[in-house]
């Protein structure tokens, strides 16, 4: 069986922090992608990046296959894409907004306005260059991922007001022991 992890989950500050580039694609960082795939799996959820399971190095896995359950409609059929080091290499003045959602900040949705078209550069499974043209869905949650990469969380996008209404839905959450 793959290894899992444990989601963390608002206010933990290591959401907060900014994740460091690997030197390479070892056979570490993928073990770490096949528990991180597995531990989306698992939530479920359609992306997460190393913050979210307590590491600050700049990895992501998402797979959009199940974004149809998860209410967004069908995007995607690719499978797992696994990301070391992603970085936007180009983003349209087109804007598109989606509602968001994350694993770090359960049961809790917001409408997200983000440019609709990106190109990602990134290190693969494989540790070679590739490159991802992204719209629609896939767009948002790569987008998404490298915030969280980047201590950024959708909820930063919000009004103090919106913001603050949401953790403390999850705070009572969590004292209700529902999460
Ligand atoms: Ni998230």
């Amino acid at each position: 069986m793959t290894k899992t992890y444990d989601i963390i989950t608002v206010p933990d500050p290591v959401l907060k922090q900014t994740a460091s580039a690997v030197s390479a694609v070892s056979a570490d960082i993928r073990k770490q992608m096949d528990a991180m795939l597995q531990t989306m799996y698992d939530a479920p959820g359609i992306g997460l990046a190393a913050n979210q399971v307590g590491l600050l190095n700049r990895v992501l896995v998402m797979d959009l296959r199940s974004s149809e359950e998860r209410g967004y409609g069908k995007a995607d059929d690719t499978g797992p894409i696994f990301m070391a080091n992603p970085e936007v290499i180009w983003e349209s003045e087109e804007m598109s907004t989606i509602e968001e959602g994350c694993l770090s900040i359960p049961r809790q949705y917001a409408e997200i306005e983000r440019p609709a078209h990106v190109r990602v550069r990134y290190l693969d499974y494989n540790g070679k260059d590739a490159e991802l043209e992204a719209s629609g869905l896939l767009s948002h949650c790569v987008q998404h991922e490298i915030d969280h990469l980047n201590g950024i969380l959708f909820i930063d996008y919000l009004s103090t007001l919106k913001r603050n209404m949401i953790l403390r839905k999850v705070e009572k959450l969590k004292k209700q022991q529902v999460l």
